[in-house]
């Protein structure tokens, strides 16, 4: 029976060795200490021993099955670290291969006219204010001396928000003339860039949303020739010293007396032709409309609680994307919006 023990032993040893898969080991396990394994079977032949001996086997067996038990543990625990070793060296990461570059945009090109207009109007003195686009018909209409059965108020042409007209997106960013003068008292300069809604058909120069900049001076002794200087110098550092505007006599509501100014057309340069035909981008006309403007009614200055026997004003609005249009040479309008990449890497 000893010879039998130590027989199991070397032979289980070795088996365990070259044993090189979990499930290897596990199917040895039952085959050396399971119920019907090689060791139970020599244990049961234990009690046909004289009682000398049964001891002296008895803890020889002990030992044998110490031993497998050792080795079943440590070839275990090898063949789960050689398994780790594996996985490890196959998802291995390489932190030294160069990354994708991060691409970085820019503003966007209307976005640049806005801000280079408001750096010349901030040094020429004005404060940049903001107001709301849902808009009350009282600001944006009412006192603005815009009367009701207006053209400018036909739902054709305003989005409104209710039954009875009296909230809408704004029309125009002349509701901060009122919203500003409300709050504040002159003299003053101020600015009012924004959003403005018009239930226009997109086409090369019309957008039902498009953005103006609403500009107003009110002080003492301003005068026309005020409103002329001031519009023309800031064409002037926008589009270059040599910039041709022209101004035309124009009716507004809110002003009198009233103008639009024009630039000259950056396509044509003014001769209304491009290769003999109808320039496409002022229609033939030579000349771009870029403002409205005028001397502030009496009636609106009134409306905002400013006596219009001591004070004056001018006002003007532009149309930020013509003028985007104009200094970045771009002939239609909807291309701003698109925000097709490859046309804004452009700017
Ligand atoms: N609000 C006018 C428009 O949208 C422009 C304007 C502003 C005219 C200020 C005069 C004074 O056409």
């Amino acid at each position: 029976m000893k010879e039998q023990l130590e027989q199991i032993r070397q032979s289980a040893l070795a088996a365990l060795d070259a044993a090189d898969t979990l499930a290897a080991l596990e199917e040895l396990r039952v085959k050396l200490l399971g119920k019907k394994g090689e060791l139970t079977a020599v244990l049961k032949m234990m009690g046909k021993l004289s009682p000398e001996e049964r001891p002296v086997m008895g803890q020889l067996a002990n030992s044998v099955r110490a031993d497998i038990e050792a080795e079943l543990e440590r070839r275990k625990a090898a063949l789960n670290a050689a398994a780790l070793e594996r996985k490890l060296a196959s998802e291995a990461i390489d932190v030294t291969i160069p990354g994708d570059a991060v691409e970085l945009g820019h503003q966007h090109p209307m976005n640049q006219v806005l801000q280079q207009v408001k750096d010349i109007f901030v040094g020429l003195g004005y404060t940049v204010v903001d107001g709301p686009e849902v808009e009350l018909a009282d600001y944006n209409f009412t006192r603005l001396n815009i009367e009701e059965g207006h053209p400018s108020r036909d739902r054709s042409d305003t989005f409104y928000f209710d039954d009875n007209d009296a909230v809408l997106l704004r029309t125009q960013t002349s509701s901060m003339q009122i919203r500003f003068m409300e709050e504040h008292k002159p003299p003053f300069c101020m600015l009012a860039p924004g959003r403005v809604f018009r239930k226009d058909e997109a086409d090369a120069t019309h957008s039902p949303m498009f953005h103006q900049i609403e500009g107003l001076v009110v002080d003492e002794h301003i005068t026309m020739g005020d409103l002329k200087g001031a519009l023309i110098a800031i064409m002037q550092a926008i589009y270059g010293q040599d910039a041709q505007t022209r101004f035309r006599p124009h009716h507004f509501p809110f002003t009198e007396p009233s103008c639009e100014m024009d630039m000259q057309c950056h396509k044509c340069h003014g001769t209304g032709e491009v290769d003999g035909g109808v320039c496409p981008t002022c229609h033939g006309e030579g000349w771009i409309e870029l403002l409205g403007a005028g001397m502030v009614h009496p009636t609106v200055l009134a409306n905002c609680g400013i006596d219009p026997e001591k004070w004056s004003g001018f006002a003007f609005g532009m149309g930020l994307e013509r003028m985007a249009m104009g200094r970045l040479k771009i002939n239609d309008l909807r291309l701003i919006f698109d925000n097709n990449i490859k046309f804004l890497e452009q700017f």
